[in-house]
């Protein structure tokens, strides 16, 4: 374990899909919540609350397995970024795009999801704590296009509202879009 923290500490940024494997020294420190995977049904939720479609890339912040943006790409044939800070999730991940043949589609990317590069996403999923998405909100709001929908599994964003929610296998998903940006 001592290792592998160690081995965490020094990190990689790997990148899967698209054009295959790359690799670059990248430092990263270790995930700020578990590995939990969405259920199947809420993943759906999700994705149907967000109107995904063949037009849009699905950023899932915290990836797992790749679940949301696979099914994503297998369903509405959507493109996917999947981002996670652990090297462990990365290699499933990417080895799961690989399985469900959606490579061309999908990529796995190794980061910290405070550091990523999001701004090409106009669908993000995320299944982290509510505190971890009020850190994340102010960047979202930043980084993100106007009208850019942003679905969560179970955890709200304090006091800015969201657009709908849904009651699914006893969890709540939630539905906000990024607002017009003031004149
Ligand atoms: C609760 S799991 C959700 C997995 C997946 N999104 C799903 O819904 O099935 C949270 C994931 O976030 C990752 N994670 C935690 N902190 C992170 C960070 N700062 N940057 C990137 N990934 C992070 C964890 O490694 C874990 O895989």
């Amino acid at each position: 374990m001592q290792r592998r923290q160690f081995l965490a500490g020094l990190g990689v940024l790997t990148v899967a899909g698209f054009a295959g494997a790359a690799e670059q020294a990248a430092p990263l420190r270790g995930p700020d919540v578990i590995f939990v995977p969405t259920p199947s049904d809420v993943v759906d939720t999700m994705l149907k609350m967000a109107g995904v479609t063949k037009n849009d890339t699905v950023y899932d912040l915290g990836c797992g397995d790749g679940r949301i943006v696979i099914t994503a790409a297998q369903k509405y044939g959507a493109r996917g970024v999947g981002i996670d800070i652990d090297p462990e999730r990365v290699k499933e991940a990417t080895a799961n795009v690989n399985k469900a043949r959606v490579a061309d589609r999908v990529k796995i990317l190794r980061g910290d999801l405070f550091e990523a590069d999001i701004s090409a996403a106009t669908v993000v999923t995320l299944y982290l704590l509510t505190d971890l998405n009020l850190k994340l909100r102010p960047k979202l709001l930043k980084d993100l296009n106007p009208g850019t929908r942003i679905v969560s599994h179970a955890f709200s964003m304090g006091d800015w509202k969201p657009e709908r929610t849904a009651d699914v296998q006893g969890s709540t998903v939630y539905l906000w879009r990024i607002p017009p940006r003031a004149a």
